[in-house]
């Protein structure tokens, strides 16, 4: 058997010098005459480790990294094809921490995985879910999908058993399931991964979707920052289709779905379900009224399920082994596992899918190891630019919605950014401002005016101009935000604005420049 050899193409690791190794790996084995198949698999998420190669062997699979070009040659020389030792051995991939400790159900396949071998995907349980779709009655989908407990991932959390019943209940002509695959928070990379590290498992669950609501067509919107995603999804579709997997008879059945790729033009609001579905009929993204609900009237006026790409890719798992199996695992209200991704200031980076439950603190100080400066931890923004700063003292709120709620934060699309003590808070709510009005649609006016007039005056209190009345202001506009605006982009931007004032006052109170000279 030719020798197997795994060097993710997925674009965190290609950041970090894949491709170059790969190239170095190609050359090396030109030099010493040996076959063997290079696989560009997706990332496991451990970033810290990347680029991580691994080797199949009779032993199963032995990873190294973060691999060098210049570590190439020694490897070789070290035997890697056959697991030999070297300085980056890491031993099994299944046995590092951070990735032993995780419940893989949506990720399972990831970074394990051909992308795009269906025949992979299908030894690993792919198209499993979709098999048991098709033998089902559309309500009996919905009603698997709604006991599993899934909410939406991309950010508000709602059931999409509900979404998709609303769907299924309104009859139209023509029905759409739309892809949200926008990914515009900050330090989230999970839909990412999963379209360059695991295609099939998303088609899978629109399709799924698309049959248990009566849609016959699809879209994935993804964000045009993302090359390699969009070039993994599109080979994928073609290929599904090529294999009966998508198209008039869906697996051999009387259900008939099919989908196409669509690439944004790069404005965060487009992530709002309503601007993107302006966005994918061709007009400028901005922020519809509700009612009426996508579910009702979305994309061209038809019904849709919009769906972000986590939600989607976790139905397989659910249509797979039960709604019971899923809903097993999580707290509360908030049922399953969540891809955590663990970015900004940390000592061990990545993606770590586990059950809903885990502490803010153990997420940030057992996986992720503190910061990566090796300075204490200051603040954590959970969820996105429009998700709240945790300090320390709120260490102990469980990863579930309802707890996050419930200390004024959001969980959003599961996303942490760590920041040490050298973070200026005050600074970051100034950010937050300016975010928001960079970003804002300008269909409204406490979004449009707020933001602006928000980042005025917190420029005049780090100015120390009349600090009380700034602090004041800035706290009854936040106010007017929250509660004024259309849509979430200007009724969070308050979230990370006071929870920073909230949490870190001393931040906005800068010392006057006479006292400090003092
Ligand atoms: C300003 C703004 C940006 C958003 N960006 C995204 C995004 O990038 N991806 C996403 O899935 N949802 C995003 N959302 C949430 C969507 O509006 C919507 O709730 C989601 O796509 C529904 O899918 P889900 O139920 O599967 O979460 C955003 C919302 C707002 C207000
Ligand atoms: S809150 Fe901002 S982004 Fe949302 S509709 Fe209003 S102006 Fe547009």
């Amino acid at each position: 058997m030719i020798p197997r050899i795994y060097i993710p193409g997925d674009s965190g690791a290609l950041a970090l010098g894949a491709e170059k190794v790969a190239k170095a790996v190609r050359a090396e084995l030109a030099e010493r005459g040996i076959e063997a198949k290079i696989v560009r698999n997706g990332s496991r998420g451990a970033y810290f480790l990347e680029p991580m190669v691994e080797v199949a062997t009779a032993n199963g699979r032995v990873a190294y990294g973060p691999v060098k070009p210049s570590d190439v040659k020694s490897l070789f020389d070290c035997g890697f094809l056959t697991g030999g030792h070297h300085k980056r051995w890491l031993g099994a991939p299944d046995k590092i921490p951070f990735l032993a400790k995780q419940t893989r159900l949506t990720f399972a396949r990831c970074g394990v995985t051909d992308p795009l071998s269906l025949d992979h995907y299908k030894a690993h349980g792919g198209l499993n879910g979709l098999q048991n779709a098709v033998a089902m009655t559309p309500a009996d989908i919905v009603k698997q999908v709604t006991e599993s407990g899934l909410r939406g991932r991309g950010g508000a959390g709602f059931p999409t058993g509900i979404k998709w019943k609303t769907v299924l209940d309104t009859s139209a002509a023509r029905k759409y399931i739309v892809c949200n695959a926008d990914e515009g928070d900050s330090g989230t990379f999970a839909d990412r991964m999963i379209m360059e590290g695991d295609p099939f498992v998303l088609i899978e669950g629109m399709a799924i979707a698309g049959i248990a609501t009566g849609a016959t067509k699809g879209f994935i919107y993804i964000r045009s920052e993302y090359p390699h995603a969009v070039a993994a999804m599109q080979k994928a579709v073609e290929i599904a289709r090529k294999a009966g997997v998508l198209g008039v008879n869906v697996l051999g059945s009387a259900n008939s779905f099919d989908m196409e790729v669509r690439i944004g033009a790069g404005a965060y609001v487009c992530g709002e379900e309503t601007a993107l579905l302006d966005s994918l009929e061709g007009k400028r993204g901005q922020v519809r009224a509700k009612p009426p609900l996508p579910a009702h009237k979305g994309l061209f006026g038809k019904p849709t399920v919009i769906n972000n790409v986590i939600s989607l890719a976790s139905v397989p798992v659910i249509m797979d082994k039960g709604a019971a199996f899923y809903k097993d695992f999580g707290m509360g209200r908030s049922r399953g596992t969540i891809p955590i991704q663990i970015a900004g200031n940390v000592k061990y980076p990545g993606l770590y899918e586990a059950a809903f439950g885990m502490t803010l603190g153990e997420i940030v100080d057992d996986i992720g190891g503190g910061t990566a400066t090796g300075r204490p931890v200051k603040a954590v923004q959970v969820g996105g630019p429009l998700g709240a700063y945790f300090p320390r003292a709120l260490f102990d709120t469980p990863f579930d919605y309802e707890a996050f709620a419930a200390k004024d934060g959001l969980i959003g699309h599961a996303g942490i950014v760590v920041f040490d003590d050298s973070a200026d808070m005050l600074k970051q709510a100034r950010f937050a401002m300016e975010f928001c009005a960079i970003e804002s649609c300008g269909k409204c006016t406490p979004c449009r005016i707020g933001s602006t007039r928000g980042v005025e005056v917190l420029d005049r209190l780090a100015q120390n101009i009349e600090p009380e009345k700034q602090i004041a202001l800035v706290t009854d506009l936040c106010n007017t935000m929250k509660f004024g605006s259309l849509c979430a982009l200007g009724g969070f931007t308050p979230y990370p604005v006071m929870s920073a004032l909230n949490h870190f006052p001393d931040d906005f109170r800068p010392t006057p420049v006479a006292e400090a000279a003092e």
